[in-house]
């Protein structure tokens, strides 16, 4: 019996030493301990020992128990230490290494042609100021001598709130709400969205955005529109660009002028960039109408003044050699990333 219950022990010692998983360790506990072990079926035969017998055999049955549970409780440990550390190993932060980084976003060519126009403003003393783009049809239209059933208004078609709201067409009808202010003089830029039912294509979106120019104050000539613009195209794209100024029809100015500038990639000899002209059409202005400033609540005999209007994409196509205005719509970062 002494012999057996020896050899048991060994095997448990045995199996002990190579089981490397807790899985595994349990085995052994069940396989030795458990109800249907090697032990317990050891203590079934105790009924066939002799009585004088029993209480020695009892006891190194007992023996044999506690050596091996005393065995699996120190190989439980040391698998235990060892999961532990083979977790804080998986799981160990290298503080050394460069920290994963967040892309950050940068600005728009929108933003950065707006930016240098608000800059080259800003730099004449002319404030910034914003307007509702949804607006009126009375800011948008009427106040700048578009009434009801002018054919200008075919040209803008747009997107209707109500019978009187509109998304607006242009950036004009913030000169009616500061003209209407009565704050004067006024130096004003304003840069934001408009809205006309157009087409997606190269050169056209329901939705893009203009910059107004505004001046309001006594004796403001052409000649000061003139030179105001002469400088701004300078800025913009170089000193020895020239301006040319074509008679145009504008509702709410009179005379009103288109302005050309002389082709910054061949210096105006003509090439592919400018069509061969030798010439870019950057914006609309001229000297706001008498019947606009009256509307307005401005007295036209005591102040005059002049008004412009910039297409923002045009302006920022041209700056960047863009030849399709969708790009800058579409976000796609390979594109934005570039400017
Ligand atoms: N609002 C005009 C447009 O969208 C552009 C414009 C032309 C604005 C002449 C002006 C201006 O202020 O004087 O076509």
């Amino acid at each position: 019996m002494n012999s057996q219950l020896q050899e048991i022990r060994e095997q448990a010692m045995k199996r002990l030493s190579q089981a490397d998983t807790l899985d595994l360790l349990n085995d052994v506990r069940v396989a030795f301990l458990g109800k249907k072990g090697e032990l317990t079926a050891v203590l079934k035969g105790m009924k066939n020992i002799s009585p004088e017998e029993r209480p020695a055999f009892g006891q190194m049955v007992n023996d044999t128990r506690a050596a091996i549970e005393k065995q699996i409780e120190e190989t439980k440990k040391k698998l235990e230490e060892k999961a532990l550390e083979c977790q804080l190993a998986a799981e160990e932060i290298d503080v050394t290494l460069p920290a994963k980084k967040n892309p950050v976003g940068h600005r728009h060519p929108n933003q950065i042609a707006q930016e240098e126009v608000e800059r080259i403003f800003i730099g004449m003393g002319y404030e910034v100021i914003e307007g509702p783009e949804i607006e009126y049809d009375k800011y948008n239209f009427e106040l700048l001598n578009i009434p009801a059933n002018h054919p200008a208004k075919d040209e803008q078609d747009t997107f209707y709130i109500t019978k009187d709201i509109v998304l607006r067409t242009q950036t004009s009808p913030v000169q009616a709400r500061v003209m209407q202010q009565g704050k004067l003089p006024i130096r004003m830029i304003s840069p934001g969205r408009v809205f006309r039912s157009d087409e997606v294509d190269a050169t056209h979106s329901p939705s893009f955005h203009q910059i107004e120019g505004l001046v309001i104050d006594k004796d403001i000539t052409f000649a000061d529109l003139k030179g105001t613009l002469e400088e701004f195209a300078k800025k913009l794209f170089g000193e020895e660009t020239k301006t040319k100024f074509r008679p145009h029809h504008f509702p709410f100015t009179e005379p009103s002028a288109e302005v050309d500038v002389s082709c910054f990639k061949c210096g105006g000899k003509g090439c592919r960039f400018c069509k061969g002209s030798g010439w870019i059409e950057i914006l609309g202005c001229g000297m706001v109408h008498p019947h606009v400033l009256e509307m307005c609540g401005i007295d036209p005999e005591e102040y005059t003044g002049f008004a412009f209007g910039v297409g923002l994409e045009r302006i920022a196509l041209l700056r960047y050699e863009i030849d399709d205005m969708r790009l800058l719509y579409e976000n796609d970062e390979r594109f934005l990333k570039q400017f």
